[in-house]
């Protein structure tokens, strides 16, 4: 039966991060929607440009193109095992959805592990970040520099940093989050489904404290 793994968790605490670790360990596919959107943006789609919009106000975007964009991507062949959900769901609406996809797979939600770390630590994540423009590897200017400044250590390709990144969208990204994202909380840890993971630990003794939270 397939394995699925929802990370839940604020903007900046290290879901991106954790999601490729665990990924590598698990060999779990890693659907990450922000990716997805960030994907589309660069080729120019008119999914992508709708999402600009709303990526750029640091809103969410609507749960009907988001719910389909996911379900394509969980079709896919590298999904048969099961994936690694990064930044999917952030609503209830998006979370029942994703329920009913997970039955075509004759699956659910396994283990939501809900990463967490005070506001100020997430802004500073986030404004520090540097992202691999070919790949979409993770830096941070203090946590974790690149070797060589602008440069992805994996791939070589220019490292840039997000439009939503700007202190005044991070604080509205945060925002959005306790309104429309932290219902799941309560959601999940109804279905017995939910792990808390204290992400203001580094990068390291976070994946530690994941795994051996998995493996339970
Ligand atoms: P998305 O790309 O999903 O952004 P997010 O959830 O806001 O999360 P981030 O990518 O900002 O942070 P992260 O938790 O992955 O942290 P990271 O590992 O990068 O979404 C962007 C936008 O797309 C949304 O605002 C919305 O508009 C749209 N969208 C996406 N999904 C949607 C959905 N389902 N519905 C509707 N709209 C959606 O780490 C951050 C930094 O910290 C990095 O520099 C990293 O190196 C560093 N770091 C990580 N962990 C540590 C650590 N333990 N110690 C020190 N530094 C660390």
């Amino acid at each position: 039966m397939a394995t699925f793994i929802v990370l839940l968790g604020p903007p900046g605490v290290g879901k991106g991060t954790q999601a490729k670790i665990l990924a590598e360990t698990t060999k779990l596919a890693h659907v990450s929607s922000g990716d997805l959107f960030r994907e589309n943006l660069k080729n120019q789609t008119e999914l992508g440009k709708l999402a600009k919009s709303y990526m750029d106000k640091g809103e969410l975007v609507p749960d009907d193109v988001t719910i389909s964009m996911i379900r394509d991507r969980l079709f896919r062949p590298d999904c048969e095992a099961g994936a690694i959900l990064d930044g999917f769901p952030r609503t209830p609406a998006q979370a029942e959805a994703l329920e009913k996809m997970l039955a075509d797979f004759n699956g659910k939600v396994d283990y939501v592990p809900f990463i967490t770390a005070p506001e100020e630590v997430l802004v500073e994540r986030a404004s520090g970040r540097w992202t691999c423009r070919s790949q979409g590897h993770i830096y941070h200017q203090k946590f974790n520099p690149p070797q060589k400044a602008g440069i992805c250590d994996i791939d070589g390709s220019e490292l840039y940093q997000r439009d939503d990144d700007k202190a005044e969208t991070v604080t509205n990204r945060i925002k959005v989050y306790f309104q429309q994202t932290m219902p799941l909380v309560e959601y999940y840890r109804q279905k017995g489904v939910l792990v808390e993971i204290d992400g203001s630990q580094p990068v390291e003794q976070v994946t530690e404290e994941l795994l051996s939270a998995l493996k339970k």
